[in-house]
């Protein structure tokens, strides 16, 4: 598909043409004062990826189209770096900001007290959950992809982890939009509230498209750099298991699957018990096969034991 915006547009018809496309300027730390400069231009002076920047601005102007597939060489760093910025937007800026025009419309309508509270309490709360979802993004999730931009992945994490429980925060913002118009008990025109709902209507918007962007761009990349990783890193520990397997280990298999007990095993190989039940563990769990007759087949394939020397057993 065509797109919206390229290299060679100006910085200025940008936000002729969608006057939200500051703020995405701002997140990648481009400072207004553009003159005549193109994308390409500005980008160069900044050392921001033009790719990525643009990437980011036709996503959000063009409304997120499916068949908008992000390029190879989009540049991570720039993107956390932006989404990162945004978070600081949301939770050091725009949040505080509505709460304190949000009390001043209360305050200017309302005397009952219990009601006050509430509202402002819905609004602490929304605000300690979006500090919640963005700190985890900021400490877990973004320092994954950077290490694995890298080269070095966190074995113990994965991007699915994230897509699986990414929300939507801004839906709760739009409950208190509509308390406020529905049943906010106001006698009298109030330019405060709003302020306040044009406020949370922007912020709405504006958490919605964030989210998008991680969810359409972000983990598709990081998902894109996790095949990358895996297939430049062959899954290794399959083999380990199977070869891994100790003398002592072997010779206590074979001794399982000719049918011999624990006793009769540690008894045959001068160990304890104890010792015996414990490398019995450790096989089971580096083959990942818990049956005797499992084991069996195992060591017959391995060729640990021959037919004939089980044949008692399996008679
Ligand atoms: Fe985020
Ligand atoms: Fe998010």
């Amino acid at each position: 598909m065509v797109q919206k915006f390229t290299p060679s547009s100006k910085m200025n018809d940008l936000i002729r043409e969608d006057a939200s496309l500051l703020l995405t300027m701002t997140r990648f730390g481009l400072p207004l004062g553009f003159g005549e400069k193109t994308v390409r231009e500005v980008c160069l002076e900044r050392d921001i990826d033009a790719t990525t920047f643009l990437t980011v601005v036709n996503y959000i102007s063009g409304g997120f189209q499916s068949d908008l597939i992000p390029a190879d060489t989009i540049n991570i760093d720039n993107l956390v770096t932006y989404l990162r910025n945004a978070h600081n937007f949301f939770i050091d800026f725009k949040l505080p900001l509505i709460r304190r025009k949000l009390i001043d419309a209360i305050d200017d309508s309302i005397k009952e007290d219990p009601y006050k509270k509430m509202i402002l309490k819905f609004f602490d709360d929304y605000e300690q959950e979006v500090q919640k979802h963005m700190a985890y993004e900021n400490n877990t999730v973004f320092p994954y992809v950077l290490r694995l931009c890298k080269g070095d992945k966190d074995p113990e994490y994965s991007i699915a982890v994230f897509e699986q429980n990414h929300e939507n925060i801004e839906s709760k913002l739009s409950d208190l939009k509509n308390i406020l118009v529905k049943y906010f008990p106001s006698q009298k025109p109030n330019y405060l509230l709003n302020e306040v709902l044009f406020d949370l209507a922007d912020c709405e918007l504006d958490l919605d498209r964030h989210t998008k962007v991680e969810d359409c761009l972000f983990i598709p990349l990081t998902e894109r750099l996790e095949k990358k990783y895996e297939e430049s890193h062959p899954d290794t520990s399959q083999l380990d298991k199977s070869e891994s397997l100790t003398d002592r280990e072997v010779e206590i298999l074979t001794c399982v699957v000719k049918g011999l007990t624990n006793k009769e095993i540690a008894q045959q190989l001068f160990l304890s018990t104890h010792t015996v039940i414990s490398h019995r563990r450790n096989i089971t769990r580096k083959l990942e096969i818990h049956s005797t007759a499992g084991l069996t087949i195992y060591a017959i394939v391995n060729k640990l034991v021959s037919i004939e020397d089980i044949k008692a057993v399996i008679e």
